[in-house]
C-alpha cells in the first residue's frame, strides 16, 4: 500500500509544504493538505482554474494530485478555543471543522489512517520587531502559530497514525545563531520547535514508533518569507558564504523531506537536519 501524507501549510505553489507535497506524491504517497482557514478560497480556487498545474508536473510528468484540502487554524485546538470574532469572521464562518482536533478527527472518518505527517507552517504577527521590542503577546502568538502548533498536531494525529511513521517540521537557524531581522520571538519559536522535536521523538517513538525530526533550511523567497521582509538579503549572503555557492530550491528541501519520511531513515529520530547549501557550517563569512 502507499502512504497517506498529511501536510499542514500550503497555501500556494511558493513554499516549502508545496516542494515536500510533491517530492512525497512522486515516492508515491497519498497528498492531504491543511490550508490555513483565511487561505482557503483562494488556494483552492487557484487549484481548481488550473493556476498551479505547471508546477504541479512531477518528475514523470505525470501531475500530482491532491486527494483533499482540508481548511485548519493549527492556533486552536478545539472549538470551545475559538474566540467569539473569530466565530463571526465571514473567512472563518464559511468554513468547519478546521480546529486541529477536528481536522485530525474528519481524516481519520475519511481515510482511517496517515503515515507521514508535515508541519510546514508559521507565523510571528511581529516578526518585524527586534526581541527587545516585541510585546508579550506577539511572542505568545509566534510561540503558539509556530511551535505548540506542532504539539497539538502530533498529540491529535498520533493515533490515527500507522507505526513506522515519521512526522517532519520546518525550523531556521535563527534559533541557535543570531540573525538579525528574524524578530517578534520568531527565533525563540524555532528553538522550542527545535528543542521539543527531541522531546517529542522520544514520547511518540516509545508510544506509538513515529519518528519525529526538523529539517533546519536555508532561504526561501515563500510568501511568508517575504512577509519577513529581509529574504532577499539572506539569499545573497548564503550564495556568497555557503560552501555551496547556488540558490536553494524547494525540491531540494522536498527531496530531503521525502527522505526523512521513508524507510531509508528509519534509524533517524529527534534529529535537525540542515538542508541550507551547508551554510550553517560556517565559522565567518568569506
Ligand atoms: P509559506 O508561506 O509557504 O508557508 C507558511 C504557511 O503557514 C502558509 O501557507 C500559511 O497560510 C500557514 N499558516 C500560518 N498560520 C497558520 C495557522 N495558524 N494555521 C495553519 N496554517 C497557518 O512559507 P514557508 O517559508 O514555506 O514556510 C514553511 C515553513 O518553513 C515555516 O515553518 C517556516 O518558518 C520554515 N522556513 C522557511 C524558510 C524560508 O526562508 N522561507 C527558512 C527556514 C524555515
Amino acid at each position: 500500500r502507499g502512504k497517506r501524507a498529511f501536510i499542514a501549510g500550503i497555501a500556494d505553489d511558493n513554499g516549502y509544504g508545496w516542494a515536500i507535497a510533491k517530492s512525497l506524491a512522486a515516492a508515491g504517497a497519498e497528498i492531504l493538505i491543511g490550508t490555513w482557514v483565511p487561505a482557503l478560497n483562494i488556494f483552492e480556487t487557484s487549484l481548481r482554474r488550473g493556476k498551479f498545474d505547471e508546477s504541479r508536473v512531477l518528475p514523470d510528468g505525470s501531475l500530482m494530485e491532491i486527494t483533499k484540502v482540508y481548511p485548519l487554524d493549527a492556533v486552536y485546538d478545539c472549538p470551545e478555543d475559538v474566540p467569539e470574532d473569530v466565530k463571526a469572521n465571514k473567512r472563518y464562518s464559511g468554513s468547519s471543522k478546521w480546529t486541529v482536533k477536528e481536522v485530525a478527527e474528519t481524516v481519520k472518518q475519511d481515510f482511517g489512517t496517515i503515515d507521514i505527517l508535515v508541519h510546514s507552517l508559521a507565523n510571528g504577527p511581529e516578526v518585524s520587531k527586534p526581541l527587545l521590542e516585541t510585546s508579550r503577546n506577539g511572542y505568545l502568538a509566534a510561540i503558539s502559530a509556530s511551535s505548540y502548533s506542532f504539539v497539538s498536531l502530533l498529540k491529535h494525529f498520533l493515533p490515527i497514525m500507522n507505526p513506522g511513521g515519521a512526522t517532519i517540521s520546518l525550523t531556521y537557524i535563527a534559533s541557535e545563531k543570531i540573525i538579525p531581522g528574524y524578530g517578534g520571538g520568531m527565533s525563540s519559536a524555532k528553538a522550542a520547535l527545535e528543542s521539543d522535536t527531541k522531546v517529542l521523538a522520544f514520547e511518540a517513538g516509545r508510544k506509538h514508533n513515529i519518528r519525529v525530526n526538523t529539517i533546519s533550511a536555508g532561504p526561501l523567497r515563500s510568501r511568508a518569507a517575504k512577509a519577513i521582509g529581509f529574504i532577499d538579503m539572506m539569499i545573497d549572503y548564503s550564495l556568497e558564504n555557503a560552501p555551496l555557492q547556488k540558490e536553494l530550491t524547494a525540491d531540494e528541501v522536498g527531496n530531503a523531506a521525502a527522505f526523512l519520511a521513508s524507510p531509508l531513515a528509519s534509524a533517524i529520530t529527534g534529529a535537525v537536519v540542515y538542508v541550507d547549501n551547508g551554510l550553517n557550517a560556517m565559522g565567518v563569512g568569506v
